[in-house]
């Protein structure tokens, strides 16, 4: 007889992922999109196609993404961060402790479902939460702190997508955990920073504090109060907002609430002694490393763990009011480590969007720069050439030569469009005549230069002439 207990259906939060999302039509683009996606084919047998806000990264796109990580892999190691990865899936609990039950995330946003365990679970839609479960969970409150982690994955939001936002997208992130310093804020945003300028796009910082627990309330008041002054010319979700947490009627985006926005009082001025100077030190420290920042006194972050120091990553001269989406985010997040369960931790971060870098990339028309290019293509002629050719071809990949081929093209003249079109250094010829003399001929394709060596000694030949040898 079973002996298992049923677990209670977990309580399902309210989240957008139950509702049926409403068919879509999309129209039918001639070209590929901005972001380099196909035409959707049309008529014939229809072909499934990605979820809406959501694409493939097609082998044309990939040199971007290597581009990026590699500056990712150089900068977070030179600055002592190491990589750690948490599952796509979390409990639902998860988000809805640290981002808060009124985020717009966790209100409109999360792809939750409920398993078939019964267990409610969410599709990460950022990287936060889950680095602070797993720096629990994994005890990293007993290491030398600070632990400094960075990340590097897909996230999943249900908005309704538009140029640079998508329903999947991918971060680059890092959260540094046991430092309360703000020299601690400040390399973090230096990271951001580089990370940008060293891909030769110009951002600027925006920032600001959202105070502490002692401060917050005063400034909140003060805010709801102002507000409430304004009721009737504001728009239907910020009377939501209103009533359920007054700092976010500074993240509205409807147009006639700007001018509310921009006479509302400021958060700095409400900063108890201790807020100030962690503020003032952030920022002194920036100075010192010339990294540009604007003072954005309504900036406020769409998650509820954040205190103190949150920031932006603005285009440089870009009017904050624009409507320019953020190249990234973060701030710090002291709170949550023990909100979550954790032992009191300080800690903050930031995530940046890999497809937003990409947008910047391609409209500044910045090219990844990068050699690809291999050292030697093995061109072949008849089935014998071509046995002889592929085990050529293994025996230099195994010692260190970027070889390429072509096995299942017959014609020569075919191979050696593809070797030039590679922008192979050398091109090694097997036909038949070579393969009845035992040789092979190099062809050096910068200078036209031929040369016939033994097949048998062909790999040492080769690589003489690649300086591998
Ligand atoms: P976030 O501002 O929600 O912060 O997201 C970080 C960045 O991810 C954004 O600035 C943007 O570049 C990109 N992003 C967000 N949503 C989308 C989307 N739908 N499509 C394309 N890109 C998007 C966080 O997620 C925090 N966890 C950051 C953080 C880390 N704070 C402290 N540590």
């Amino acid at each position: 007889m079973s002996t298992k207990t049923k677990k209670p259906m977990p309580t399902k939060p309210k989240v957008a992922a139950a509702k049926k999302p409403k068919p879509q039509k999309p129209a039918a683009p001639a070209v590929a999109d901005a972001q380099g996606q196909p035409p959707k084919p049309t008529g014939g047998r229809a072909t499934p196609q990605t979820p809406r806000g959501m694409r493939d990264i097609v082998p044309s796109e990939q040199r971007y993404w290597r581009h990026i990580y590699k500056k990712v892999e150089e900068l977070t190691a030179a600055y002592g961060y190491e990589r750690l990865d948490t599952p796509i899936l979390e409990e639902t609990g998860l988000f809805v402790r640290s981002a808060g039950k009124q985020s717009d995330v966790v209100e409109k946003e999360m792809f939750s479902f409920i398993d078939k365990g019964n267990e409610n679970v969410t599709m990460r839609p950022e990287g936060t939460a889950p680095m602070v479960r797993a720096y629990i969970n994994h005890g990293m409150v007993n290491l030398p702190q600070p632990v400094k982690l960075y990340y590097w994955g897909p996230m999943f939001r249900y908005e309704r997508p538009q140029h640079g936002r998508f329903r999947q997208h991918n971060q680059f992130g890092v959260e540094v955990f046991g430092d309360a310093s703000p020299v601690q804020d400040c390399e973090v945003i230096l990271l951001a920073h580089l990370f940008y300028k060293e891909l030769g796009i110009k951002t600027a910082i925006h920032i600001n504090s959202l105070g502490c627990g002692q401060c917050r309330p005063g400034y909140q008041a003060e805010l709801s109060a102002y507000y409430r002054s304004k009721r009737s010319q504001l728009c239907e979700d910020c009377k939501r907002r209103l009533a359920k947490n007054p700092l976010r009627l500074l993240d509205c985006k409807e147009a006639s609430c700007q001018p509310i926005k921009e006479t509302a009082p400021h958060i700095v001025d409400f900063l108890d002694e201790e807020c100030k100077n962690h503020l003032m030190r952030v920022l002194e420290y920036l100075d010192d490393l010339q990294v540009p920042y604007v003072l954005n006194p309504h900036l406020v972050r769409g998650f509820d763990y954040y205190n103190r120091t949150v920031f932006e990553i603005m285009l440089a001269d870009e009017n904050p009011e624009s409507g320019q989406v953020a190249l990234g985010g973060g701030g710090r997040y002291d709170n949550l480590v023990e909100q979550l369960g954790g032992r009191p931790t300080p800690a903050c971060g930031f995530g940046i969007g890999v497809e937003r870098v990409i947008l910047q990339l391609k409209a500044q028309q910045i090219e990844p720069q990068e050699d690809r290019r291999p050292d030697i293509f093995l061109a072949q002629l008849g089935d014998q050439a071509r046995r002889k050719a592929f085990m050529l071809f293994e025996e230099l990949r195994a010692s260190g030569v970027h070889a390429a081929a072509n096995f299942s093209k017959g014609a020569l003249k075919g191979q050696l469009e593809i070797a030039n079109r590679l922008g192979a250094k050398y091109t090694v010829i097997l036909g038949q005549k070579e393969v009845l003399d035992g040789t092979i001929l190099i062809r050096d394709m910068e200078s036209g230069m031929q040369e016939i060596v033994l097949y048998d000694k062909a790999g040492m030949e080769i690589k003489k002439k690649l300086g591998k040898a």
